[in-house]
């Protein structure tokens, strides 16, 4: 008898009445897992998991014909299995169905295709060259995508870290917590530099543009011609300015080399103080904590992450996080730093092995501003994400755009906005002429519990929850007036999703 627990054996063929229209059936073809999906005549058969994080593609959902990922929203095309949207880069294997009379029958896997496709609309206008500045999501998830689009001429991507693109969002989270290993951080294995030949040159500071000239200038005199250009300079946190905040034990956290770095101070310490109660002090709690350091948490506000969920939420993250043992010193600033000493703005005092710093980031825009191009708190660019200069493009950190959802120009710094920026503006160069209209998206993990948000909600003024938060279940919607900006959810996956398709649809029509 077939075991109820295993998924069912795709090979042995079902009834077609057996898979409803829109819905996802889990079975297994050999080892290897798979879903099934029909969308009114057509049937297909695409890999159980998220290349991102193997997140179990049964419990997402069916938007057209995509398949999104209920972890981090990744989205796949059902046909081809290609990864269309950020975070995952990499496709998902599909099979063959074969009908025969009401039955469906799931048979090879389908060879996967190489690399980059035949250029839709021919090369005609392709720039000669691209030079991509900056060594992160938006950058890394550009020249991914110009390979892919069938971009054959040179990419060359400058950038002033000393490592590969890396998975930043793990940096703070299961990596800092010493869950993951070190070769889950790059972003793509040195081979794939050297295979779709992208220039990737490491520890490179550019420290000029010239727009007339179009090229770029590094500060050791080499430069860099380009036919089109794109600007994903990040972001640097924003340092402390107090005395004794540049001892050596005070870290931040934005590289591989600053999560090291906060590791091997933590393997020999009891006590961190982290200062800054968002995403970066909260997530490097959950992770320090995990490594069983005592935390204590200075932050200003009077509810750790209110700016961003409002203050039910924040009460919420707080009790998770003193639930886990961090002490939190709200309404407080640091003002000095002595040593294991560290001085309060009440006049109180905290003792620390170290100190992690995470206060917020500045957007790097002095190329773009030193270059002329139009800037406000961040690179202006229109809704194809180029920017005042044709053939010059900005995404992630930087770049401000004309976001339709709010009607607002709005700047997000999220991995997963950041990576769709850097598919959207490949494209771009290219000659697409395609609207970044991506709804923004970021999730936020704190010991087992992870939010997931989608929208954009600077200012609102209803925060409504369905369900309960101490109870791990529940949906808040972000409101302004009638308008729905923003939902966050807390193991609603589903719910996720379906919040993000439907502001899709909204701006579709
Ligand atoms: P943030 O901008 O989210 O928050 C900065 C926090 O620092 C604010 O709560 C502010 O009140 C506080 N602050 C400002 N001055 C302070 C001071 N002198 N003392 C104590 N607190 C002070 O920036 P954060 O958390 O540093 O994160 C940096 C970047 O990394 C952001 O762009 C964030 O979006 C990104 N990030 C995102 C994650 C996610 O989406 N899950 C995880 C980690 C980082």
């Amino acid at each position: 008898m077939a075991d109820p627990d295993q998924p069912r054996d795709l090979t042995q063929g079902m009834a077609i009445s057996d898979v409803a229209d829109g819905a996802i059936l889990r079975g297994r073809v050999g080892e290897e897992e798979v879903v099934v999906v029909r969308r009114g005549a057509d049937v297909f058969a695409i890999g159980a998991h998220c290349t991102h994080y193997h997140g179990p593609l049964a419990e997402g959902i069916i938007v057209g014909d995509t398949i999104r990922c209920p972890w981090h929203h990744a989205c796949f095309n059902l046909r081809t299995g290609e990864a269309l949207r950020a975070p995952a880069l990499d496709a998902v294997a599909c099979w063959r169905v074969d009908r025969d009379g009401g039955r469906l029958f799931v048979r090879e896997k389908v060879p996967e295709a190489a690399p980059g496709r035949a250029p839709a609309g021919g090369s005609h206008g392709w720039p000669e060259s691209v030079v991509i500045v900056g060594g992160g999501a938006a950058g890394l998830a550009a020249a991914d995508m110009l390979r892919r689009e069938g971009y054959d001429r040179p990419i060359t991507m400058l950038s002033d870290d000393d490592s590969p693109p890396c998975d930043r969002p793990n940096l703070s989270k299961d990596y800092l917590a010493g869950s993951a290993q070190d070769d889950w951080i790059p972003l793509r294995p040195p081979e794939f530099y050297t295979d779709r030949r992208i220039d990737l040159i490491l520890s490179a500071r550019v420290s000029a543009l010239d727009l007339r000239k179009r090229n770029v200038q590094l500060g050791d005199g080499r430069a860099y011609p380009f036919g089109a250009l794109l600007l994903a300079t990040g972001a640097d946190p924003v340092r402390l300015a107090i005395p004794g905040s540049d001892e050596p034990h005070v870290h931040y956290l934005r590289t591989f080399g600053d999560s090291k770095a906060i590791i091997a101070r933590a393997s020999a310490a009891k006590r961190a103080a982290v200062v800054g109660g968002s995403f970066i002090g909260l997530e490097v709690a959950a992770s320090l904590r995990l490594r069983g350091i005592e935390v204590d948490v200075v932050a200003p506000q009077s509810r750790p992450m209110e700016r961003v969920l409002g203050p039910e939420v924040g009460r919420f993250v707080q009790g998770l996080h003193e639930s886990h043992g961090v002490t939190f010193h709200l309404g407080r600033t640091v003002t000095r730093i002595d040593g294991r000493r560290l001085s309060l703005s009440d006049q109180t005092a905290l003792e620390a092995d170290f100190v992690v710093v995470g206060i917020g980031v500045r957007p790097r825009i002095a190329l773009a501003e030193q270059a002329n191009l139009s800037i406000d708190r961040g690179v202006l660019v229109n809704e194809h994400l180029e920017t005042s200069a044709p053939g010059v493009f900005a995404a992630g950190d930087i770049a401000r755009w004309p976001d339709r959802h709010s009607g607002e120009k709005i700047r997000v710094e999220h991995w997963v906005v950041a990576e769709r920026q850097g598919q959207t503006a490949a494209r771009n160069i290219l000659g697409r002429r395609e609207r970044f209209d991506t709804v923004p998206f970021f999730w936020s993990q704190h010991y087992d519990i992870a939010i997931n948000y989608v929208g954009h909600a600077e200012v609102w003024d209803a925060a409504d929850i369905d369900g309960r938060l101490e109870e791990h279940d529940c949906t808040v919607t972000y409101r302004r007036g009638d308008r729905r900006l923003a939902v966050a959810t807390i193991f609603r996956d589903r719910a996720s999703l379906e919040a993000e398709a439907a502001m899709e649809r909204d701006v579709s029509g």
